[in-house]
């Protein structure tokens, strides 16, 4: 056996699956966006205690597979790829060995740490699309966005720069979807005299078409996993707190679809030239490492009977772990292993 000290198996011999009648943990922290360089912030915020969390499991003798990899998909890729004149592929190439390295360096002892830019993702969010689409639980509804006619393409809220149209505001560099001076949260066609922050023209306004989850329709089966399992879990206050006032404020339908290149392609002929919204790929992502680990996946991902799934995070994170990510997988009416713990950390702040 090669077995290292801290409980890992080496070499990709000795993959661990889930045994009947055992402890099984399946560990996974919030996936790090890949174009920028992990600070300090990152690493406390969920590496570190999914860590001390893992090499705990292990002493005690339980089965336990701790994932995580780069976020990759976006614009903040295709924005960075732009800035750096090079590919998104480039800059994820380049930003994931970053990413590694700094992570080898603390020692962090993952099963697997794997990225989002694979061929097993696109198959992953693919079938679990089609599933949903099937279940109908997915809408088609029109949008209108800026779109660049210089750039020829569509302008994600963060590209649109204009003046606040807020009467006693007067900031004339807001931000599509929010004004920093007077903390308005806006949508992009709401500014005045928008421009492309990329080339600085007048967009227009298009119609695009999108594809959104209905939340609403799936709220009975939601509301049923969370109330079970944030007690058999027992998710720490400001968990709940947060996932209550999203159910309180009542569920609205999401879109899951962008007008970008840089992302999975969605599988129908009518948006097959759009890819999936990062939130609807990134949590699919700990099932697409873990497939990358081994092609058993599903042993860990599909079996709620013998596997716990512990996932840590940033507290920006939560909705998307409590509500979105439990919402997809329910969606495809498969026995997929929800979460059961969550950890979540507060922002990390300076001492002044
Ligand atoms: O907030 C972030 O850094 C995201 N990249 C986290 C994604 S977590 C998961 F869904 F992949
Ligand atoms: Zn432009």
């Amino acid at each position: 056996m090669d077995d290292q000290s801290d409980g890992r198996q080496g070499n990709g011999r000795n993959l661990k699956l889930p045994v009947p009648g055992k402890r099984n943990i399946l560990i996974t922290s919030a996936l790090p966006y890949v174009n920028n360089i992990p600070h300090l912030g990152t690493i406390i915020g969920c590496v570190l205690s999914a860590d001390v969390f893992a090499r705990y499991c292990r002493l005690r003798g339980y089965n336990a597979v701790y994932i995580c990899g780069t976020d990759e998909y976006g614009t903040a890729t295709e924005t960075k790829a732009r800035e750096e004149n090079c590919t998104p592929q480039q800059i994820c190439d380049k930003y994931y060995a970053i990413h590694k390295e700094v992570y080898d360096w603390f020692d962090i002892c993952f099963d697997e740490f794997g990225r989002t830019s694979t061929p097993q993702q696109t198959e992953v969010c693919q079938s679990i699309f089609k599933k949903l689409m099937e279940n109908g639980w997915l809408t088609e509804n029109t949008m209108q966005q800026l779109f660049c006619e210089t750039c020829n393409r569509f302008l994600a809220d963060r590209l649109v720069e204009g003046s606040c149209p807020m009467l006693d505001c007067n900031n004339d560099s807001a931000r599509g979807d929010q004004c920093d001076k007077c903390g308005k949260l806006l949508n992009p066609t709401e500014l005045k005299d928008p421009r492309c922050k990329v080339c600085q023209a007048r967009p227009c306004i298009r119609d695009t078409d999108h594809l959104f989850l209905e939340l609403p329709l799936l709220k009975d089966k939601l509301e049923e996993y969370i109330s079970d399992m944030s007690v058999a879990g027992s998710w720490s206050q400001n968990a709940i707190q947060t996932t209550y006032a999203w159910l309180k404020e009542g569920l609205k339908s999401r879109c899951i679809t962008r007008d970008l290149k840089w992302g999975v392609p969605v599988p129908h002929e009518k948006f097959k030239d759009k890819v999936f919204y990062v939130w609807y790929d990134a949590p699919i992502g700990y099932i697409s490492i873990t497939s990358c680990y081994t092609p058993d996946w599903e042993k860990w991902w599909k079996n709620p009977e013998d596997v716990e799934l512990y996932q840590f995070m940033g507290k920006d994170n939560v909705p998307f772990h409590t509500v979105m990510f439990p919402s997809t997988l329910i969606g495809t009416g498969e026995k997929w292993t929800l979460m059961k713990s969550i950890s979540v950390t507060e922002y990390l702040r300076e001492l002044h």
